[in-house]
Protein backbone atom coordinates (compact mmCIF):
# COMPACT_ATOMS: atom_id res chain seq x y z
CA UNK A 1 0.00 0.00 0.00
CA UNK A 2 1.13 3.51 -0.69
CA UNK A 3 1.72 6.20 1.64
CA UNK A 4 1.22 9.66 1.02
CA UNK A 5 5.21 10.06 0.92
CA UNK A 6 5.17 7.65 -1.70
CA UNK A 7 2.83 9.18 -3.75
CA UNK A 8 4.30 12.71 -3.73
CA UNK A 9 7.40 10.77 -4.59
CA UNK A 10 5.85 8.99 -7.74
CA UNK A 11 4.33 12.15 -8.67
CA UNK A 12 7.66 14.43 -8.38
CA UNK A 13 9.97 11.35 -9.70
CA UNK A 14 13.06 12.30 -12.01
CA UNK A 15 11.92 9.73 -14.38
CA UNK A 16 8.84 11.15 -15.72
CA UNK A 17 8.93 8.02 -19.18
CA UNK A 18 9.25 5.31 -16.93
CA UNK A 19 6.28 6.28 -14.60
CA UNK A 20 4.35 6.64 -17.17
CA UNK A 21 5.58 3.35 -19.12
CA UNK A 22 4.94 1.61 -15.38
CA UNK A 23 0.89 2.93 -15.47
CA UNK A 24 0.78 1.80 -19.19
CA UNK A 25 2.06 -1.68 -17.70
CA UNK A 26 -0.62 -1.59 -15.10
CA UNK A 27 -3.31 0.26 -17.15
CA UNK A 28 -2.96 -3.00 -20.07
CA UNK A 29 -2.75 -5.99 -17.46
CA UNK A 30 -5.66 -4.80 -15.35
CA UNK A 31 -7.73 -2.92 -17.97
CA UNK A 32 -6.65 -4.44 -21.22
CA UNK A 33 -5.89 -2.63 -24.54
CA UNK A 34 -9.75 -1.59 -25.12
CA UNK A 35 -10.37 1.87 -24.98
CA UNK A 36 -14.03 2.68 -24.03
CA UNK A 37 -15.98 5.83 -25.68
CA UNK A 38 -18.46 7.95 -23.39
CA UNK A 39 -20.46 10.21 -25.59
CA UNK A 40 -20.66 13.77 -24.18
CA UNK A 41 -23.67 15.63 -24.52
CA UNK A 42 -22.95 19.45 -23.40
CA UNK A 43 -26.59 20.29 -22.62
CA UNK A 44 -26.82 23.43 -20.71
CA UNK A 45 -24.52 25.98 -19.88
CA UNK A 46 -26.31 27.80 -17.53
CA UNK A 47 -25.20 27.58 -14.51
CA UNK A 48 -26.21 28.47 -10.87
CA UNK A 49 -22.37 28.46 -9.12
CA UNK A 50 -19.40 30.89 -9.82
CA UNK A 51 -16.06 29.12 -9.43
CA UNK A 52 -13.47 31.31 -10.36
CA UNK A 53 -11.63 29.04 -12.48
CA UNK A 54 -14.54 28.22 -14.61
CA UNK A 55 -15.56 29.87 -18.29
CA UNK A 56 -19.19 29.19 -17.56
CA UNK A 57 -19.51 30.90 -14.13
CA UNK A 58 -22.41 32.86 -13.25
CA UNK A 59 -20.51 36.05 -12.99
CA UNK A 60 -19.60 35.53 -16.91
CA UNK A 61 -21.82 37.95 -18.58
CA UNK A 62 -19.97 37.60 -21.89
CA UNK A 63 -20.61 33.81 -21.88
CA UNK A 64 -23.70 33.12 -24.40
CA UNK A 65 -26.08 30.95 -23.11
CA UNK A 66 -28.25 28.19 -24.34
CA UNK A 67 -30.19 24.83 -22.99
CA UNK A 68 -31.02 22.32 -25.08
CA UNK A 69 -34.88 21.42 -24.62
CA UNK A 70 -36.05 17.74 -23.80
CA UNK A 71 -36.41 16.48 -26.92
CA UNK A 72 -33.12 17.80 -28.80
CA UNK A 73 -31.53 16.65 -26.05
CA UNK A 74 -33.19 12.96 -26.20
CA UNK A 75 -32.41 13.09 -29.54
CA UNK A 76 -28.63 14.28 -29.16
CA UNK A 77 -28.23 11.16 -27.06
CA UNK A 78 -30.57 8.79 -29.65
CA UNK A 79 -28.26 9.56 -32.59
CA UNK A 80 -25.17 9.18 -30.15
CA UNK A 81 -26.85 5.51 -29.63
CA UNK A 82 -27.19 5.07 -33.38
CA UNK A 83 -23.51 6.24 -34.08
CA UNK A 84 -22.61 3.13 -31.89
CA UNK A 85 -21.96 4.48 -28.54
CA UNK A 86 -22.62 2.75 -25.46
CA UNK A 87 -22.24 5.10 -23.05
CA UNK A 88 -24.41 8.69 -22.94
CA UNK A 89 -22.76 11.57 -20.34
CA UNK A 90 -25.38 14.06 -19.86
CA UNK A 91 -23.62 16.77 -18.79
CA UNK A 92 -24.15 20.54 -17.41
CA UNK A 93 -23.82 23.50 -15.48
CA UNK A 94 -25.66 23.45 -12.03
CA UNK A 95 -28.87 24.60 -14.19
CA UNK A 96 -32.25 24.06 -11.91
CA UNK A 97 -34.29 24.90 -14.47
CA UNK A 98 -33.85 20.95 -14.98
CA UNK A 99 -35.72 19.88 -12.07
CA UNK A 100 -36.37 16.40 -10.42
CA UNK A 101 -39.14 15.33 -12.93
CA UNK A 102 -37.86 16.76 -16.03
CA UNK A 103 -34.53 14.85 -15.43
CA UNK A 104 -36.47 11.60 -14.55
CA UNK A 105 -38.48 11.74 -17.99
CA UNK A 106 -35.21 12.41 -19.81
CA UNK A 107 -33.19 10.01 -18.23
CA UNK A 108 -36.25 7.55 -18.91
CA UNK A 109 -36.50 8.30 -22.43
CA UNK A 110 -32.61 8.12 -22.78
CA UNK A 111 -32.39 4.92 -21.13
CA UNK A 112 -34.71 3.14 -23.94
CA UNK A 113 -31.89 3.39 -26.13
CA UNK A 114 -29.92 0.64 -24.93
CA UNK A 115 -27.23 2.76 -23.42
CA UNK A 116 -25.08 3.10 -19.85
CA UNK A 117 -26.35 6.59 -18.92
CA UNK A 118 -24.26 8.60 -16.82
CA UNK A 119 -25.01 12.18 -15.15
CA UNK A 120 -22.82 15.15 -14.58
CA UNK A 121 -25.09 17.85 -13.34
CA UNK A 122 -23.27 18.84 -10.02
CA UNK A 123 -24.56 19.05 -6.40
CA UNK A 124 -28.79 18.04 -6.01
CA UNK A 125 -30.02 16.38 -3.32
CA UNK A 126 -30.47 13.15 -1.80
CA UNK A 127 -34.06 12.84 -3.13
CA UNK A 128 -32.94 13.84 -6.68
CA UNK A 129 -30.08 11.26 -6.69
CA UNK A 130 -32.15 8.79 -5.56
CA UNK A 131 -34.82 9.65 -8.25
CA UNK A 132 -31.92 10.01 -10.80
CA UNK A 133 -30.93 6.46 -10.07
CA UNK A 134 -34.12 5.09 -9.81
CA UNK A 135 -35.39 6.39 -13.41
CA UNK A 136 -32.30 4.71 -14.59
CA UNK A 137 -29.25 6.75 -14.39
CA UNK A 138 -25.77 4.15 -14.04
CA UNK A 139 -23.06 6.32 -12.89
CA UNK A 140 -22.31 9.79 -11.75
CA UNK A 141 -19.21 12.26 -12.54
CA UNK A 142 -18.23 15.07 -9.97
CA UNK A 143 -15.02 16.04 -9.31
CA UNK A 144 -13.45 17.08 -5.51
CA UNK A 145 -11.46 19.44 -7.53
CA UNK A 146 -9.18 19.33 -4.22
CA UNK A 147 -9.27 18.62 -1.17
CA UNK A 148 -7.10 21.93 0.24
CA UNK A 149 -10.30 22.49 2.11
CA UNK A 150 -9.01 26.48 2.41
CA UNK A 151 -8.08 26.30 -1.58
CA UNK A 152 -11.60 25.26 -2.18
CA UNK A 153 -13.18 28.46 -0.14
CA UNK A 154 -11.52 30.04 -2.07
CA UNK A 155 -12.17 28.70 -5.82
CA UNK A 156 -16.10 28.01 -4.75
CA UNK A 157 -17.35 31.04 -3.06
CA UNK A 158 -20.96 29.73 -3.00
CA UNK A 159 -20.34 26.18 -2.17
CA UNK A 160 -19.01 23.95 1.03
CA UNK A 161 -16.43 21.47 0.50
CA UNK A 162 -18.19 19.18 2.91
CA UNK A 163 -21.05 19.55 1.19
CA UNK A 164 -19.42 18.40 -2.27
CA UNK A 165 -17.91 15.22 -0.12
CA UNK A 166 -21.17 14.27 1.64
CA UNK A 167 -22.74 14.13 -2.59
CA UNK A 168 -20.28 11.98 -3.12
CA UNK A 169 -20.96 9.55 -0.81
CA UNK A 170 -24.50 9.57 -1.15
CA UNK A 171 -24.19 8.93 -4.66
CA UNK A 172 -22.03 5.84 -4.04
CA UNK A 173 -24.12 4.98 -1.45
CA UNK A 174 -26.81 5.04 -4.19
CA UNK A 175 -25.35 2.22 -6.03
CA UNK A 176 -23.65 4.91 -9.22
CA UNK A 177 -20.78 4.15 -10.53
CA UNK A 178 -18.80 7.40 -8.80
CA UNK A 179 -16.45 9.30 -10.83
CA UNK A 180 -14.26 11.90 -9.50
CA UNK A 181 -11.27 13.93 -9.90
CA UNK A 182 -9.45 16.59 -9.63
CA UNK A 183 -7.60 19.65 -11.51
CA UNK A 184 -4.11 20.06 -10.96
CA UNK A 185 -2.01 23.74 -11.25
CA UNK A 186 -4.06 25.17 -9.49
CA UNK A 187 -3.45 28.96 -8.21
CA UNK A 188 -1.77 27.83 -4.66
CA UNK A 189 -2.16 24.08 -4.54
CA UNK A 190 0.82 22.23 -3.57
CA UNK A 191 2.38 18.70 -4.44
CA UNK A 192 1.03 17.50 -1.39
CA UNK A 193 -1.97 18.63 -2.05
CA UNK A 194 -2.09 16.67 -5.00
CA UNK A 195 -1.03 14.18 -3.23
CA UNK A 196 -3.34 13.99 -0.73
CA UNK A 197 -6.21 14.43 -3.24
CA UNK A 198 -4.92 10.70 -4.59
CA UNK A 199 -5.55 9.23 -1.52
CA UNK A 200 -8.68 10.59 -0.58
CA UNK A 201 -10.19 9.38 -4.40
CA UNK A 202 -9.07 6.06 -3.08
CA UNK A 203 -10.09 6.43 0.16
CA UNK A 204 -13.64 6.78 -1.11
CA UNK A 205 -13.36 4.10 -3.42
CA UNK A 206 -14.57 5.91 -7.12
CA UNK A 207 -15.06 4.02 -10.30
CA UNK A 208 -13.54 6.32 -12.39
CA UNK A 209 -10.98 9.22 -12.01
CA UNK A 210 -10.87 12.45 -13.85
CA UNK A 211 -7.59 14.16 -13.75
CA UNK A 212 -7.01 17.65 -15.84
CA UNK A 213 -4.55 20.84 -15.78
CA UNK A 214 -6.38 24.09 -14.69
CA UNK A 215 -6.30 26.22 -17.97
CA UNK A 216 -6.89 29.80 -16.87
CA UNK A 217 -10.18 31.48 -18.74
CA UNK A 218 -10.04 34.78 -19.88
CA UNK A 219 -12.84 35.77 -18.43
CA UNK A 220 -12.88 34.54 -14.81
CA UNK A 221 -11.14 36.25 -12.19
CA UNK A 222 -8.40 33.87 -12.33
CA UNK A 223 -6.77 35.20 -15.78
CA UNK A 224 -4.00 36.21 -15.15
CA UNK A 225 -3.21 32.63 -13.36
CA UNK A 226 -0.18 30.06 -14.55
CA UNK A 227 -2.52 27.34 -14.98
CA UNK A 228 -1.00 23.21 -14.78
CA UNK A 229 1.22 21.86 -17.31
CA UNK A 230 0.59 18.99 -19.33
CA UNK A 231 3.28 17.45 -17.50
CA UNK A 232 1.65 17.38 -14.59
CA UNK A 233 -1.66 16.15 -15.44
CA UNK A 234 -0.44 13.24 -16.84
CA UNK A 235 1.77 12.47 -13.85
CA UNK A 236 -0.86 12.90 -11.78
CA UNK A 237 -3.01 10.60 -14.00
CA UNK A 238 0.05 7.68 -13.91
CA UNK A 239 0.30 7.88 -10.16
CA UNK A 240 -3.58 7.53 -10.12
CA UNK A 241 -3.52 4.32 -12.47
CA UNK A 242 -0.72 2.86 -9.82
CA UNK A 243 -2.92 3.32 -6.67
CA UNK A 244 -6.37 2.45 -8.32
CA UNK A 245 -5.37 -0.30 -11.26
CA UNK A 246 -8.37 -1.69 -12.27
CA UNK A 247 -10.46 1.91 -12.14
CA UNK A 248 -11.29 4.06 -15.28
CA UNK A 249 -9.45 6.90 -16.67
CA UNK A 250 -10.19 8.85 -18.75
CA UNK A 251 -7.90 10.90 -20.97
CA UNK A 252 -9.41 14.55 -20.58
CA UNK A 253 -10.53 16.92 -23.08
CA UNK A 254 -8.24 19.46 -21.28
CA UNK A 255 -5.31 17.80 -22.01
CA UNK A 256 -5.63 17.71 -25.62
CA UNK A 257 -6.15 21.73 -25.50
CA UNK A 258 -2.63 21.75 -24.15
CA UNK A 259 -1.59 19.80 -26.98
CA UNK A 260 -2.80 18.05 -29.84
CA UNK A 261 -1.75 14.62 -28.70
CA UNK A 262 -2.29 15.37 -25.44
CA UNK A 263 -5.31 12.32 -24.97
CA UNK A 264 -3.31 9.98 -27.18
CA UNK A 265 0.20 10.80 -24.38
CA UNK A 266 -2.87 10.25 -21.66
CA UNK A 267 -4.08 6.41 -23.18
CA UNK A 268 0.01 6.02 -23.56
CA UNK A 269 0.19 6.85 -19.63
CA UNK A 270 -2.35 5.07 -18.16
CA UNK A 271 -5.93 6.28 -19.75
CA UNK A 272 -8.55 3.83 -21.28
CA UNK A 273 -11.62 6.28 -21.62
CA UNK A 274 -12.09 9.07 -23.88
CA UNK A 275 -15.14 10.98 -24.26
CA UNK A 276 -16.23 12.25 -27.49
CA UNK A 277 -17.94 15.37 -27.93
CA UNK A 278 -21.65 15.06 -29.34
CA UNK A 279 -22.83 18.15 -29.01
CA UNK A 280 -24.31 19.58 -32.19
CA UNK A 281 -23.74 23.31 -33.95
CA UNK A 282 -22.83 26.14 -31.95
CA UNK A 283 -23.67 24.94 -28.22
CA UNK A 284 -19.77 23.08 -27.77
CA UNK A 285 -18.42 26.87 -28.65
CA UNK A 286 -20.29 28.55 -25.70
CA UNK A 287 -19.57 26.19 -23.50
CA UNK A 288 -16.30 27.05 -22.97
CA UNK A 289 -15.21 25.50 -19.33
CA UNK A 290 -12.04 26.54 -20.23
CA UNK A 291 -9.68 28.15 -23.55
CA UNK A 292 -8.49 26.29 -26.29
CA UNK A 293 -10.73 23.93 -26.17
CA UNK A 294 -10.07 21.21 -29.26
CA UNK A 295 -12.89 20.37 -31.89
CA UNK A 296 -15.38 22.89 -31.60
CA UNK A 297 -15.48 23.18 -35.47
CA UNK A 298 -16.09 19.66 -35.94
CA UNK A 299 -19.52 17.56 -35.70
CA UNK A 300 -20.33 14.64 -33.35
CA UNK A 301 -19.39 11.98 -36.59
CA UNK A 302 -15.96 13.76 -37.18
CA UNK A 303 -14.80 13.39 -33.66
CA UNK A 304 -15.89 9.80 -33.93
CA UNK A 305 -13.77 9.19 -37.15
CA UNK A 306 -11.00 11.24 -35.84
CA UNK A 307 -10.56 9.34 -32.22
CA UNK A 308 -11.10 5.55 -33.66
CA UNK A 309 -8.30 6.42 -36.27
CA UNK A 310 -5.83 7.76 -33.84
CA UNK A 311 -7.15 5.36 -31.21
CA UNK A 312 -6.08 2.45 -33.93
CA UNK A 313 -2.81 4.27 -34.50
CA UNK A 314 -1.31 3.36 -31.05
CA UNK A 315 -2.51 -0.44 -31.75
CA UNK A 316 -5.39 0.26 -29.00
CA UNK A 317 -8.74 -1.27 -30.08
CA UNK A 318 -12.46 0.54 -29.32
CA UNK A 319 -14.51 -1.28 -26.64
CA UNK A 320 -17.37 -2.65 -27.37
CA UNK A 321 -19.24 -3.31 -24.88
CA UNK A 322 -20.55 -1.09 -22.27
CA UNK A 323 -17.02 -0.34 -20.27
CA UNK A 324 -18.26 0.18 -16.27
CA UNK A 325 -15.83 -0.61 -14.01
CA UNK A 326 -15.30 -4.22 -13.25
CA UNK A 327 -17.16 -5.26 -15.82
CA UNK A 328 -20.32 -3.71 -13.96
CA UNK A 329 -23.70 -3.85 -15.95
CA UNK A 330 -25.85 -1.08 -16.35
CA UNK A 331 -29.62 -0.69 -14.91
N1 LIG B 1 -9.61 24.59 -16.60
C1 LIG B 1 -9.63 23.24 -16.55
N2 LIG B 1 -10.67 22.51 -16.15
C2 LIG B 1 -11.78 23.18 -15.80
N3 LIG B 1 -12.97 22.74 -15.35
C3 LIG B 1 -13.77 23.81 -15.16
N4 LIG B 1 -13.11 24.94 -15.45
C4 LIG B 1 -11.86 24.59 -15.85
C5 LIG B 1 -10.71 25.30 -16.26
N5 LIG B 1 -10.68 26.63 -16.33
C6 LIG B 1 -13.23 21.33 -15.05
C7 LIG B 1 -13.65 21.13 -13.59
C8 LIG B 1 -15.05 20.54 -13.71
C9 LIG B 1 -15.02 19.93 -15.08
C10 LIG B 1 -16.35 19.68 -15.70
O1 LIG B 1 -14.27 20.85 -15.85
O2 LIG B 1 -12.78 20.20 -12.98
O3 LIG B 1 -15.36 19.62 -12.70
FE1 LIG C 1 -12.95 15.84 -32.62
FE2 LIG C 1 -10.60 14.73 -33.54
S1 LIG C 1 -11.73 14.30 -31.79
S2 LIG C 1 -11.98 16.10 -34.54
Amino acid sequence: MLNKTDVLNLLQTEDEVGLFKKADEIRHAYVGDEVHLRALIEFSNICRNNCLYCGIRKGNEKAIRYRMSEDELVQTAQKAADMGFKTIVMQSGEDMYFNMSRLCRIIERIKKFDVALTLSIGERSLEEYKAFREAGADRYLMRIETTDKKLYAKLHPQQSWDKRHECLLMIKELGYELGSGIMVGLPGQSMESIAGDLIYLKDIGIDMAGIGPFIPHGQTPLKDEKGGTLSLALRTMAVMRILMPDINIPATTAMESLHPRGRLMALKAGANVVMPNVTEGDYRKFYELYPGKPCTDEQPKQCQTCLGIKIQSIGRTIGTGYGGHNGKKPL
